[in-house]
């Protein structure tokens, strides 16, 4: 058993990350153990752990899973977890009931948790004690072992905890079953150096470790001719991306030789305000196929709660960026992440932060109230606020938030945009597909059009997307 440990994840060494590329294997007697059944992944959380559950994926049929989509119909139950806010925990909770309630009729289900919460001590202490039940749990460091801890678990009848809080290493060859078959991620980089003091990223998911341009190019090239149209470069703040490899690359760099692998569209997040230099923003506004969307996480327009944050920015440095980014690059859409309630928020400090909204007008925003998150330094620091003026705050924000984001929507009414058709809509008859500046719409379309990037007339806005009509096939 190997448990996470808080302090060691904390830890940061300047020793190089090690690039493994052959350490993924399946042990023979593990190669069968999933005929005939099916597996069931609930994921939580970013893109990132999105992308995780395709690597589990890979690995359980592997070892001769089957996936299904009703968790009643499963053998083996995963839940990559998400431990950002507290509500993340309390779904995966909530879950977990569900599963339990599932194991009393069919007892040999197997149950795992994994993804980030599963690098927490204390939710890791409270599966050991009062989840026994739950057969495994590993890490965000070392997913590639599932079908070892498996085995354990299975050979030892009993429940089998390997999680390591490390700085971290890089795994080339991890298998990956994409959901998708016309847009991928792609890790560029794992792990984060910030510590912003609310936030528990650095600690569940280790050093900033950047894969090596080499790879990424290489994988992108695949997707290429395996016809993917879509690469969204991933990473817990891209722009840093290159700064530990000693090697004089940076985000910059890597985006224009993504761009010339010739993929049709390349978005990327997540960005972080600190990093993002001008050759990004020139590489950006020089290749049609690097998407004009940028995220760009505000967190606060405080310049006191932004250093109280370690934000390393002030609000004036925010607004200059984001005036730079839409005068080189017109028709990009900005979008942010605010929180809200950060301890010691004054309202003069909230008041700052609508400012920036004002200001900036963003496409749209993720809006959340802070969250303590046990091991962070903000968790340690007083919060007065009561709930009900912190749902004051978020309703408010979000009110603002809105409006603009409404507004950004209308002026693409009898627009022509390019969509590329990923999926089935949940309309009739329609398809649904994102456009350069990551809008939804839905489009009346036949199924054959999947995979395709059309021009489509913006006919109706609606709240939350966009509807259109075809125009023409590219
Ligand atoms: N409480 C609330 N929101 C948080 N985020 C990260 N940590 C916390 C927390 N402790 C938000 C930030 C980040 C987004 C992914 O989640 O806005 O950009
Ligand atoms: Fe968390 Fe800050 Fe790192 Fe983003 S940059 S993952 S908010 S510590």
């Amino acid at each position: 058993m190997n448990l996470p440990d808080l302090k060691e994840a904390k830890i940061r060494t300047n020793k190089k990350s090690r690039i493994i590329k052959d350490d993924y294997k399946v042990p023979n007697e593990m190669k069968n153990i999933g005929k005939n059944k099916k597996y069931y992944i609930k994921t939580y959380g970013c893109q990132m752990n999105v992308h995780d559950s395709e690597n589990i994926s890979a690995i359980l049929e592997d070892m001769g899973y089957v996936k299904t989509e009703d968790l009643k119909d499963a053998d083996i139950i995963l839940l990559n977890t998400c431990a950002i806010r507290e509500n993340a925990h309390n779904k995966m909770f909530g879950f977990l009931g569900r599963v339990k309630h599932l194991k009393e009729t069919k007892k040999d289900i197997i149950c795992g948790i994994c993804g980030c919460m599963a690098q927490e001590e204390n939710v890791v202490e409270s599966i050991k004690n009062k989840y026994k039940w739950v057969d495994i749990v590993f890490g965000t460091h070392n997913l590639h072992k599932l079908p070892n801890i498996l085995k354990e678990s299975i050979d030892k009848q009993k429940q089998e905890i390997d999680v390591v809080s490390i700085e971290g290493d890089i795994y080339e060859n991890i298998p990956v079953k994409r959901d998708s078959k016309y847009k991928a991620w792609v890790n560029i980089m794992l792990g984060c150096d910030k510590f912003c003091t609310y936030c528990i990223v650095p600690y569940t998911r280790g050093k900033q470790r950047s894969r090596m341009p080499i790879d990424i190019i290489n994988e992108v090239k695949d997707l290429v001719k395996d016809n993917y149209k879509e690469v969204t470069l991933l990473g817990q703040n891209v722009n840093a991306y290159g700064k530990d490899l000693n090697i004089d690359y940076t985000m910059g760099d890597l985006l224009e030789d993504v761009a010339k692998t010739g993929i049709d569209r390349i978005r990327f997040v997540t960005s972080h305000p600190w990093d993002f230099d001008d050759k990004m923003i020139e590489i950006i506004a020089k290749y049609d196929n690097i998407m004009p969307y940028i995220h760009l996480p505000l967190q606060s327009g405080s310049d006191r709660i932004l250093k109280l944050m370690g934000r390393r920015y002030t609000k004036e440095k925010y607004i200059n960026l984001f005036n730079k980014i839409k005068e080189y690059i017109p028709n990009a859409a900005i979008t942010t992440d605010i929180i809200v309630a950060f301890p010691g928020e004054t309202e003069d400090d909230f008041k700052d932060t609508l400012d920036v909204v004002k200001t900036c007008k963003f496409d749209s925003a993720f809006t959340f109230i802070y969250s303590p998150r046990e091991g962070t330094p903000a968790a340690r620091m007083e919060n007065t606020l009561t709930e009900e003026e912190k749902n004051n705050r978020l309703y408010e924000l979000n009110e603002l938030v809105n409006k603009y984001a409404n507004e950004a929507n209308q002026k693409y009414l009898n627009k022509i945009v390019p969509v590329l058709l990923e999926d089935i809509s949940e309309k009739e008859g329609n398809l649904m597909g994102y456009t350069d500046t990551m809008k939804l719409v839905n489009v009346e379309a036949p199924k054959s059009y999947l995979g395709k990037i059309v021009n489509v007339k913006i006919t109706d806005i609606k709240t939350w997307s966009l509807d259109g009509e075809l125009v023409e096939k590219n």
